[in-house]
């Protein structure tokens, strides 16, 4: 299908500053054309398979969406009603796939297996979520965050909850974009050993404290996950732990009196956050949750190398 090495998107660090933002220009193009009623067939005729191991709303509608939007079509797998889960490996099943497909999205929990796939696989590859990163989410945050209040470099972004995906690709974001990203987790779900790395490498953009309200002080952005992760098994010890994380009114009347409120979504409301807060006035998650859309657009046109406007 093509030549050379395939552009894939697996993580936020593996990009320049330069290729995000030039992504999320094109995003800001793409979802201003579309309001417009313009929907250029960038992608006319290119077929994207998407392959799930696990539950998804978000991104599987916003990657078919998209792809229809841009002149393409889109194939929908379930792990289970594949042969993966009869053991076939995912180096075979790139291989076999790059022959018919022009890219691939796979969500799968278990990162080393996105790059297994990614290696073996001679068509772009996209991580639409693993255990250790969410990149095409961050995408979205930064783009909404942006469209809210401007450049996003030297904002004051802090996550408070579970030390999870979506704070790795944070945690890799605030490096590459200039922001100050404060991270509140408890000590028992403290990052493992691979975001722990990249946190130090990020030098002073990210700095860990302890205590919630501490960390919300003079933040423009607050941010906030599920506290049980699709592979989580420990749901109720979880809930306890992380319970003095909830982000409510009185959590965020401790931010700066124009901050955002930010989830990925889906919302566990009453458990990370509460309903005045997702549904209040700060709150940009559904915003956040259309630029699923958009920034994936500019995503899979950058991985097809078709990047003007
Ligand atoms: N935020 C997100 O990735 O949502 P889905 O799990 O619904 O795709
Ligand atoms: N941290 C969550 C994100 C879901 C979109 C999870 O991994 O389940």
């Amino acid at each position: 299908n093509s030549t050379g090495t395939p552009r894939h998107f697996l993580s936020i660090d593996d990009f320049s500053y330069g290729e995000l933002r030039g992504m999320l220009n094109q995003a800001g193009a793409l979802k201003a054309r579309l309001k417009e009623g313009d929907r250029p067939q960038l992608l006319k005729d290119k077929v994207l398979a998407m392959i799930f191991e696990r539950q998804s709303t978000r991104t599987r509608v916003s990657f078919d969406v998209g792809m229809r939007q841009l002149g393409g079509q889109t194939l929908m797998l379930s792990g289970q009603e594949m042969q993966l889960s009869r053991e076939e490996t995912l180096a075979d099943t790139a291989q076999v796939m790059s022959r018919y497909v022009d890219a691939i999205m796979i969500r799968i929990l278990s990162h080393a297996d996105l790059l297994e796939l990614a290696e073996a696989a001679t068509v772009p590859v996209i991580n639409g979520l693993t255990r250790r990163a969410h990149p095409c989410q961050i995408m979205a945050d930064l783009l909404t965050f942006e469209e809210h209040r401007g450049n996003i470099k030297g904002a004051k972004v802090t996550w408070v909850g579970d030390s999870n995906n979506v704070l790795h690709s944070w945690v890799n974001a605030a490096e590459l974009f200039g922001c100050e990203l404060t991270i509140s987790v408890p000590e028992e779900y403290s990052p493992e050993k691979d975001l722990k790395e990249d946190i130090k490498r990020a030098g002073s953009a990210v700095r860990m404290v302890e205590d919630p309200r501490e960390a919300v002080e003079g933040a423009d952005l607050v941010i906030t996950d599920t506290w049980v992760s699709m592979g989580d098994t420990d749901a109720a010890e979880r809930r306890r732990i992380l319970k003095p994380y909830q982000v409510n009114t009185n959590l965020m009347s401790l931010a700066n009196k124009d901050a955002l409120f930010m989830h990925c979504l889906p919302a566990h409301r009453g458990d990370e956050v509460t309903d005045e807060v997702i549904d209040g006035p700060q709150s940009v998650v559904f915003d956040e949750a259309e630029n699923r859309l958009h920034a994936q657009k500019a995503v899979l046109c950058w991985a097809f190398g078709v990047e003007t406007n």
